[in-house]
């Protein structure tokens, strides 16, 4: 690769010991994909501290070890950087009971976390919806992981990042820089698959978890090839763009999609596919969709112990209207109702009397953590079941049943209504 002279200063250890294996490590992957020069990134977006560890035990001692080692020297991070949520909410886990050692664990591997990124001046919204603290313009690159995170910011914002690693996003933190190919280059983010509703469905009548259940069937069709949504109406929400972007980034593995009229890149169907022609067409039915509900509804019976909201985290419209579904309702005393949502949407939340009227009917709001990752079974303490789950959110209902988990799957009223009766309805 060829470097500037900052780079290069920085690959020869100049800015201390955590910054120089940075560079080696963006070198490496630049010279893996064929980059030939590196790109100034605008934000740097990293995963949560020691996520994938929990229980802790040896690995979390690693994973501890290695983020001092990445960090090392380091004053301050080159570009505005959030982080992902942490793994669990400390006064949920104290509801759920989990046990003292785990409990304690959790909490002192938090506190490292948070200690190590502040020193370096993350911005401590421990969120994995960071565009709505800090969005981003059209064609500013980006050094992200978190697969929802990417997806979003390519698809709405059309700034340019790929799929980042945790080591990754934390190396162009460091250094500003990140190999420049794949979707950093114009000619690699066109749409090569059109994807349309059947004739008779109306998209403006779609809950949120319709939008998430039509692409998240459309994601398990087109894989690795980028579609382009026709047909959807240019005014959508940023919420119902949310819905719809969720399902991609885990049915398919995709960095971006294209919604036509609303992408930055897709005024037109020809700028879409780059004046080329669609490799191939999707027309999606109400029976796929339909099925799709079925494929993620996972759980037997109609028992209900948890209902999770915020996946990806919670807007303040969302948690409006869960406080709007529970106001002067009880949740099932059987049932743990959470929504999470990144800290200072928590703190505007409160400040407007949400969080009151949710923990009024039995539920919690909370901060920093995911809200998937703590239910997954191999990260449940032993002996512990906080299942069948239900949630709105495709990206939640697709872990938890890979994971095992017995999950439902439906609208945001369907997972209130499931949460006061303790139990889910059949359609
Ligand atoms: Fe966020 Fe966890 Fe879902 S990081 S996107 S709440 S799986």
């Amino acid at each position: 690769m060829r470097l500037s002279a900052e780079e290069e200063r920085m690959l020869a250890g100049k800015e201390g010991p955590g910054i120089q294996r940075a560079m080696e490590l963006l070198v490496a992957v630049g010279e893996a994909y064929d980059a030939e020069v590196m790109i100034g990134v605008a934000f740097a977006h990293l995963l949560g501290t020691g996520m994938a560890h929990y229980p802790m035990g040896q690995f979390g001692v690693w994973s501890r070890e290695l983020e001092e080692e990445s960090v090392e020297g380091a004053k301050q991070f080159k570009v505005p950087t959030t982080i992902n949520p942490t793994f669990l909410d400390l006064r949920l886990a104290e509801r759920l009971g989990y046990p003292q050692p785990y409990f304690d664990e959790v909490k002192a591997s938090m506190a490292h976390g948070e200690k190590l990124y502040g020193r370096l001046g993350v911005i401590p919204a421990f969120t994995c919806s960071p565009s709505l603290i800090h969005p981003l313009r059209k064609g500013e690159h980006i050094g992200a992981a978190e697969s929802s995170v990417v997806q979003f910011y390519n698809t709405v914002f059309g700034a340019m990042g790929n799929r980042e690693s945790g080591p990754t996003a934390l190396a162009s933190a460091l250094t500003g820089r990140t190999p420049f190919h794949g979707m950093h280059l114009p000619e690699n983010r066109y749409g090569q698959i059109l994807v349309e509703l059947e004739k008779g469905i109306d998209p403006r009548e779609f809950t949120n978890s319709d939008y998430s259940a039509f692409s998240y069937y459309v994601g398990g069709l087109v894989v690795d090839k980028i579609p382009v949504f026709a047909g959807l109406p240019s005014n959508m929400t940023m919420l119902q763009l949310k819905y719809l972007c969720i399902s991609l980034a885990v049915s398919g593995g995709l960095p971006m999609i294209h919604v036509l009229g609303v992408t930055p890149e897709s005024p037109t169907l020809e700028a879409a596919f780059g004046g080329r022609k669609p490799v191939s067409r999707i027309t999606v039915t109400r029976k796929n969709i339909a099925d799709t509900y079925k494929e993620l509804c996972a759980a037997k019976g109609d028992k209900v112990q948890l209902v999770v909201f915020g996946c990806p985290h919670a807007s303040l419209p969302e948690i409006q209207d869960i406080a709007r579904l529970l106001q002067g309702k009880r949740i099932h005393k059987d049932v743990t109702l959470i929504v999470c949502a990144s800290r200072p949407l928590v703190f505007l939340a409160k400040e407007m009397g949400l969080v009151d009227i949710i923990e009024k009917a039995g539920g919690l709001v909370v901060p920093d953590m995911c809200t998937a990752c703590p239910f997954l079974r191999r990260q449940v303490p032993k002996g512990f079941k906080v299942e069948p789950v239900a949630t709105d959110s495709t990206k939640s209902a697709h872990y938890l049943k890979y994971a095992g988990v017995p999950t439902w799957f439906g609208s945001t009223q369907k997972c209130v209504d499931a949460a006061i009766a303790g139990k889910w309805e059949a359609d």
